[in-house]
């Protein structure tokens, strides 16, 4: 347990002061939780109360558990949120009471990241000489970090590498995984450029109920779904972290970096871990940073640690990279820049991202063309009127409607994708059962 670290007074850094809240309010509840006498748990509360105004006073905005004083979480304070009007999105739970889904705009300015605007997604146009993605045009990839810098560097002909990854907790992988690897096969295309892709299977053995056996089994199993996406063999470096870890030292070495840079106290602000979780989801992180940085990898690229990296996720993933970046310059590496996606909706609603935990929420890679044509017609959320009669004559809304919401991911034409909008608001979607 995390003792008594004084009050405020000779905090001289922010991050410190951010740091003895993040311990004070741990002590505060572990009083409560262990039924303390109420003096000493008042005394607490008023010293935890100090170092919140100490806080706001020193960065002139609230303190907010999760969001540490680095750069990359300089995010204004736009004041409390109404209760039930925050979204949760952190790398274990996507959800929001809008049937639209997560107001992603709201996100950019919580994660303090950058919108991808029609500068940017005009720029990737001009700089890889092909037409954006439908994911850039159409906003699935809504946010990022530092794009401006890799595509400054890519004009002088200093390349970069892509990095993305996978948590294999179960045999089948859903539509909604495929997202962030159909997009970065497409950038691996047209900036013809090496890419590595992290499988997680110790992260599943560490959080699920689960042996080392079955996570490393997944690990194959889902790698020859990302295979299939069609990535550069001879470009692409595919690996378990289960066999990885122990066979590079290279990998390792930098592992062991990270951990050395990053204290309990920020992974509990960053991903909100308690003193009663195991020791190995509290050093996880690291292994999730490593790939990020190029001397990790010396059978791609040498020696050289100067390697940009680019890492396209659902932004789910960004409290990881936060840290990485937070990290990047204290053992002399670049930061990694990153492309940010929105979640792939749930059959039932945008409420929630689609989970593979979740059958009836899911259209799996391996479900028949009937069995998904049966999944859509009985659980996709609609949003349409109270009684067909209202929909047939009202119409339906194309921001609510998840089959709608899919053809948006994957119905390349975009004409075609405007007319059916259109069609669905004017008669609703009763037309997918033709
Ligand atoms: N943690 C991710 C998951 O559970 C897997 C992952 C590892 C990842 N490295 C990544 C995802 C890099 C995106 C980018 O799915």
């Amino acid at each position: 347990m995390t003792d008594c670290q004084g009050d405020g007074e000779g905090a001289s850094t922010p991050m410190e002061l951010y740091e003895r809240l993040g311990a004070q309010g741990d002590k505060v509840r572990s009083l409560k939780s262990a039924k303390a006498e109420k003096a000493e748990v008042d005394a607490a509360v008023q010293l935890l109360l100090k170092l919140k105004i100490d806080y706001k006073q020193m960065m002139g905005q609230d303190y907010k558990a999760g969001c540490p004083p680095s750069e990359e979480a300089a995010a204004p304070d736009n004041g409390p949120a109404a209760e039930g009007d925050e979204d949760t999105v952190d790398p274990w739970n996507v959800s929001t009471t809008n049937a639209k889904g997560v107001d992603y705009e709201k996100l950019i300015v919580k994660f303090g990241s950058s919108k991808i605007d029609k500068e940017l997604v005009d720029r990737i146009e001009k700089v890889c000489g092909q037409k954006p993605h439908r994911f850039l045009r159409r906003g699935v990839f809504f946010s990022h970090r530092d794009m401006h810098q890799v595509l400054d560097a890519y004009e002088k002909h200093k390349s970069f590498y892509l990095y993305t990854g996978r948590g294999p907790s179960s045999e089948a992988m859903h539509v909604g995984h495929l997202i962030p690897f159909i997009f970065t096969k497409w950038l691996q295309d047209v900036f013809d450029i090496p890419l590595v892709i992290q499988l997680t299977d110790d992260e599943k053995y560490l959080w699920k109920d689960l042996t080392v056996e079955e996570c490393h089994r997944f690990a194959i199993e889902n790698a020859k779904d990302i295979i299939a996406c069609g990535f550069d063999l001879n470009k692409t470096f595919i690996f378990s972290d289960l066999d990885y870890m122990g066979a590079s030292p290279e990998f390792y070495r930098n592992v062991v970096k990270i951990q050395k840079h990053v204290t309990f106290n920020q992974v509990k602000g960053i991903f909100g871990f308690t003193d009663s979780d195991c020791i190995g989801k509290i050093s996880f992180p690291a292994i999730q940073a490593a790939p990020s940085f190029s001397n990790s990898f010396p059978q791609i690229f040498g020696s050289r640690s100067d390697i940009q990296c680019l890492i396209p996720c659902a932004i789910d993933q960004d409290p990881y990279f936060r840290m990485t970046r937070d990290v990047a310059p204290r053992i002399g590496y670049p930061k990694p820049a990153l492309l940010h996606s929105t979640f792939f909706p749930a059959l039932q609603g945008a409420q929630t991202k689609m989970s593979a935990s979740d059958a009836n929420s899911s259209i799996f890679l391996t479900d028949t063309p009937k069995q998904i044509k049966n999944k859509i017609n009985k659980h996709a959320f609609s949003g349409g009127k109270d009684t067909v009669e209202e929909h047939r004559k009202y119409g339906g809304n194309p921001d609510v409607d998840v089959s709608f919401m899919y053809l948006t991911f994957f119905l390349e034409d975009d004409e075609q994708l405007e007319k059916i909008r259109q069609v669905r608001e004017e008669i609703g979607p009763q037309t997918r059962s033709d």
